[in-house]
């Protein structure tokens, strides 16, 4: 298959993120063209047979290209199979409210956008002191010490389950290729 993998990335763990699956999708035999969102301009998506947009969570939101991109292709996106990467910290945890939260981050960008991705995935991100600034740091360190009371504050960690989402994409890929 030749698939489309798009991105927005603040911190660079989405970035990470969507690099591990097209890496894997290549060693699996499938083309894949990935870019980061903002740099993409006007595309042909009719030359993939299949989509991935990945973006994460910033004070309840997506990154504007996300949205921008999504209200721009919709209808092509619509057409096709898609999977959307929701990166979070909230999808590290359990916290009921948490996880209503980001149900209601997708709903709002898929009714602003018209985009109804064929699947959505929620993905634990990173926590990664050494790329914020003072003020992002206050606020990160903050929330951290109470979700994960474990962590060294000083130092990135990354909560991602890599075997996970290798267990979602392939599962992914083989109802799409049939
Ligand atoms: C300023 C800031 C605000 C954030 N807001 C949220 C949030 O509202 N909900 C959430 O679950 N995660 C939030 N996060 C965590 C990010 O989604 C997480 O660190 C993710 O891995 C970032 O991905 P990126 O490196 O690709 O930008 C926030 C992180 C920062 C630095």
């Amino acid at each position: 298959m030749k698939l489309f993998i798009g991105y927005a990335s603040t911190e660079g763990q989405t970035q990470k993120i969507v690099r591990h699956i097209a890496d894997r999708l290549v060693d699996h035999g499938h083309s894949v063209e990935l870019m980061p969102l903002g740099d993409v301009g006007p595309v042909d998506l009719s030359r993939f047979d299949a989509a991935i947009l990945g973006a994460s969570v910033h004070v309840g939101h997506y990154q504007k290209v996300l949205s921008e991109f999504a209200d721009t292709y919709a209808d092509r996106l619509n057409a096709m199979p898609t999977v959307f990467l929701s990166v979070s910290l909230a999808a590290a945890g359990h916290d009921a409210e948490d996880w209503r939260a980001l149900d209601t981050i997708i709903i709002d960008v898929s009714d602003a956008t018209g985009w109804k991705p064929g699947k959505v995935l929620q993905v634990a991100g990173a926590y990664t002191p050494s790329q914020y600034d003072v003020f992002r740091q206050f606020v990160m360190r903050r929330i951290i010490a109470t979700k994960d009371p474990e962590a060294d504050l000083d130092w990135d960690k990354e909560y991602t389950d890599w075997d996970a989402l290798d267990a979602d994409i392939d599962a992914w890929l083989s109802q799409t290729s049939t």
